[in-house]
């Protein structure tokens, strides 16, 4: 099975112009959900790493199970006025509009080092906006890690210009 191939393109979701890589259709396969997250997963089996971070929402889909598999802690970065206790935040352009993310300001200690789990990388603007919260904190982001990248869009370049290691599963044009 290719994770790839598991994924529907729903052309102008949700504005005219975009196709939209939806993983729903590998999620809900049994074996793409667990081939996609012992992938990441072995990637990551012998890397130091104290913690999981996973960017609201499809990336706590994804983040949650890797923290998982590999004995980790899962901290989630969410959307705006989400977040209970005191945060920091970030404001960022999306692909097709712009948002805020914020993170607890006790989730990570100075020296921690974290992967960050999105499902999808495009410009990389949710990315190097979490990047920048990490940092914030004294984390370091030992790799950011996408089921799926978008090339095209320059999201991966935009990481790897701030000193940011990326991977992922599958790319689409
Ligand atoms: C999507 C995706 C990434 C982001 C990628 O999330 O899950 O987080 O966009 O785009 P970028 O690289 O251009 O920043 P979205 O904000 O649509 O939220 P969702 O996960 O709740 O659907
Ligand atoms: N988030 C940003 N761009 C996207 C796309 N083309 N497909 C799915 N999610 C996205």
């Amino acid at each position: 099975m290719t994770i790839k191939s598991h994924i529907r393109t729903v052309p102008h979701y949700p504005h005219h112009g975009i196709m939209f890589r939806d993983i729903t259709t590998l999620l809900k396969d049994p074996i793409g959900l667990r081939t996609t997250i012992q992938e990441i997963a072995k990637r990551y089996s012998n890397v130091e790493i104290d913690k999981v971070i996973g960017i609201e929402s499809r990336g706590f889909i994804i983040g949650a199970p890797v923290a998982y598999q590999l004995g980790k802690g899962f901290v989630p970065i969410r959307k705006r006025n989400k977040l209970p206790a005191e945060t920091i935040g970030r404001d960022y352009q999306l692909e097709y509009g712009s948002d805020r993310i914020e993170i607890h300001v006790d989730a990570i200690q100075p020296g921690e080092r974290v992967l960050l789990v999105d499902d999808l990388i495009a410009t990389g603007g949710t990315a190097e906006a979490a990047v920048g919260l990490i940092r914030d904190m004294g984390g370091e982001v030992v790799e950011c890690c996408f089921v799926i990248d978008l090339p095209d869009v320059g999201g991966k370049a935009r990481l790897e210009n701030l000193g940011c290691p990326v991977f992922a599963l599958c790319e689409f044009e």
